[in-house]
């Protein structure tokens, strides 16, 4: 056969792609455990979301207003300009019906692939699909390979890669590094394609990572999400920004919730948001990231580490309830499986990863935290049975500044990660230092966690970092 006939057979051989639709959302991993995992994708009409759109109007004196009117023509009035669509706005990226097929391996055997059936995505659940998958490998790393098109018959219209990886079991003692994050969103990006906080935690190549919540701020400006359909459109647009896909495709991830992506600042059951009700928001967080039946889990990562996620929202009482013995954060269920699950471990590290401060300290003025005077019943129990322990540490986020506390005569380290950007930060004053900061830094960043064995001993090293990377405090514990 003449050799240049043969790149023109392998073109006839392989059907080239239909237009769409496409993955612009990627693919998100949640809840990775020992033999199970959850994934999470959604279908689009484009490849990613739309650069050169249009601004939105953002009607900042009538924010409550078109918050307690909650009339869905007005509120779409005064902030999508005249003719236009939402399809029409920057970072836009629209959803589209169609079929999306998985298969997944670990990364050393491609032999051993699983392909589930083709499946439509939920069109009244946002265009997204979940699978939770079970009977994987402790301690080892899958390749997740998805394919959509737009119905029986049609040609495949694109191709995703992902991966996540198992946590190692009890007995394995692995050296890890992780990573956690709160409070950022689209319009504080500090890069075109998303946060800069992605590619500096991505060359650590972290095991896990960690969104301790505000991972949207549905009341900020451009638009006010004040309608289920403005709030998808932001977690749109968030999830299509290439810096968060590349990451959020590549890296086991675990996904918590708080106020603003929820519903709105310091919300809990007795708030609405515009025209969306409080049960309506939490099911918008289920179906937007991937998701199980009980909000909280502790998850072994090896013989050295476990962790905690906590849920600060779905359970708690509300902030202006009476202080005492009946209002809880936690709930009494979560609580009374924090503390069991917590002295049962034989973990060397346990460490415990909450929405909102348990320590602090936070700004007098505030409402919505263990570490607020109104919460003080509560508050007081969950640090004084911490307190007893000899190896927890809690990482926070919520608070847009970072610190560590380590207040006097106690055993209690609280890690603040602080905000994702530092356009973001805020909340604290710089020169404010308490006797329990040994760090504080308004500024934004991440934090990542690094468990390692040394001349035989175990040790977990904390790094707080800016929004490069770049180490600006070390705590070590040894064990
Ligand atoms: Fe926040």
């Amino acid at each position: 056969m003449p050799r240049r006939t043969l790149p023109l057979l392998l073109l006839l051989l392989v059907p080239p792609l239909a237009a769409a639709p496409y993955f612009g959302n990627g693919v998100h991993n949640g809840y990775a455990d020992q033999t199970s995992v959850v994934l999470w994708t959604r279908l689009t009409k484009t490849p990613g979301g739309k650069t050169d759109g249009r601004r939105f109007l953002e009607p900042v004196e009538q924010r409550s207003e078109l918050d307690q009117k909650a009339n869905p023509a007005e509120i779409w009035a005064a902030q999508v300009p005249p003719g236009l669509t939402l399809e029409d706005m920057e970072g836009a990226c629209p959803g589209m019906r169609g079929e999306v097929r998985l298969t997944y391996h670990p990364r050393t055997r491609p032999d051993a692939r699983i392909a589930t059936p083709w499946t439509a995505v939920d069109v009244d659940r946002n265009f997204t699909r979940q699978w939770r998958l079970s009977d994987l490998a402790p301690g080892t790393a899958y390749v997740v390979e998805l394919e959509a098109r737009s119905a029986p018959g049609d040609a495949v219209s694109d191709r995703l890669t992902g991966a996540f990886q198992t946590a190692p079991h009890a007995e394995e003692a692995r050296a890890l590094t992780f990573c956690v994050v709160s409070c950022h969103d689209y319009p504080r990006r500090d890069a075109p394609g998303g946060h800069r906080i992605y590619p500096a935690m991505a060359a650590l190549k972290p095991d896990f990572y960690v969104h301790t919540g505000d991972i949207e701020y549905y009341d900020r400006p451009g638009p006010y999400a004040l309608t289920e359909e403005l709030m998808r459109f932001k977690w749109d647009r968030l999830y299509a920004l290439p810096l968060q896909r590349d990451f959020w495709n590549q890296v086991t991830s675990y996904f918590m919730k708080d106020d603003h992506d929820v519903l709105t600042n310091d919300a809990s059951s007795d708030k609405r948001y515009g025209t969306v009700s409080w049960e309506r928001g939490l099911q918008l967080f289920e179906e937007q990231t991937p998701g199980t039946a009980v909000p909280y889990k502790t998850i072994r990562w090896g013989r050295d580490l476990q962790i905690w996620l906590t849920e600060g929202r779905y359970f708690r009482s509300r902030n202006t309830d009476p202080d005492g013995p009946d209002k809880s954060l936690f709930g009494a269920e979560q609580k009374a499986w924090l503390f069991r699950t917590l002295l049962a471990s034989d973990a060397t590290f346990k460490v415990v990863i909450c929405a909102n401060p348990i320590v602090g300290p936070d700004r007098a003025n505030k409402r919505d935290n263990l570490a607020n005077s109104n919460w003080s019943h509560e508050g007081n129990e969950i640090r004084a049975f911490l307190n007893r322990m000899e190896n927890v540490t809690i990482i926070t986020g919520d608070r847009h500044w970072q610190y560590v506390s380590q207040p006097p005569g106690t055993r209690l380290w609280e890690f603040s990660v602080g905000s994702g950007s530092d356009q973001h930060a805020g909340g604290w004053q710089p020169d404010d230092v308490r006797p329990e900061h040994r760090f504080l830094r308004v500024k934004g960043g991440f934090l990542s966690g690094h468990v390692a064995r040394s001349e035989g001993k175990a040790v977990l090293r904390f790094d707080l970092r800016d929004v490069d990377g770049a180490v600006v405090h070390t705590e070590s514990f040894s064990r």
